[in-house]
């Protein structure tokens, strides 16, 4: 039995050397050529592997996309930046790294409209009466919820536009982290000036 194994061996190895030999752009004898050359499904397209026929099934519903852990389902309507003002939460507890990141971003897209530190005096002075750039730390905005900001850069507002392609959630989340520490830096400043 032994032999024979032997022997079926010898050959088989023997068939596999002289398959390699002669032209060089041959793979030679292949086994299971299946394994090698799977065939290309394009995505989407008809295919009889699942049951509707489609080469790759869509993502259920309520998938969401890496990076976009934060469920943010709100439609960009009045009703939809209230429920997101009770709702929302940032995701991250403050901590000087994270604020010194969130300032890091804000410099970069905010400040020229909102003012470095927040007051509503960037150089790009956008005054006026009709949308002018708020200071934080007016009666409307000094409380203003991290839901509604968060509401407002993703979609924009009046003169400020969508921050969403440029920003990811977690960075937007970062820069209101530090709103909020310019906001609480401010309203520390402005007891010290009154009860002096
Ligand atoms: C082109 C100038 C501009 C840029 C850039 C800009 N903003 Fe604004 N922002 C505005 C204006 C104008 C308003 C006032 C909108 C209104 O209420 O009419 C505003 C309002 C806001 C508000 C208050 C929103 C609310 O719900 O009342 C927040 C918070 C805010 N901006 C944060 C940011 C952050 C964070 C960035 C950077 C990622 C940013 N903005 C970039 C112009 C700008």
């Amino acid at each position: 039995m032994k032999r024979i194994y032997n022997i079926s061996f010898l050959i088989s190895a023997g068939i596999m050397l002289l398959s390699a030999c002669g032209d060089k752009q041959s793979p030679g004898l292949e086994y299971m050529p299946d394994m090698y050359r799977t065939p290309a499904v394009v995505a989407y397209a008809p295919s009889k592997v699942f049951k509707d026929s489609v080469s790759a099934l869509p993502p259920v519903s309520g998938t969401i996309a890496r990076g976009q852990y934060v469920d943010f389902n709100y439609p960009n309507t009045n009703e939809g930046y209230e429920a997101a003002g009770v709702e929302l939460k940032n995701p991250f507890t403050p901590t000087p790294e994270l604020i010194a990141y969130g300032k890091e971003e804000y410099m970069t897209y905010c400040a020229h409209c909102h003012g470095e530190n927040g007051d509503g005096n960037g150089w790009l002075k956008i005054k006026g009466d009709k949308f002018p750039v708020p200071s934080y730390f007016d009666e409307t905005h000094k409380d203003l919820s991290e839901g509604k900001m968060f509401f407002s850069i993703t979609y924009g507002k009046n003169l400020m536009g969508s921050h969403a392609s440029q920003l990811s959630p977690e960075d937007r989340w970062k820069i209101i982290l530090y709103i909020k520490e310019l906001q609480k830096e401010h309203a520390v400043g402005a007891a010290d000036t009154t009860s002096n």
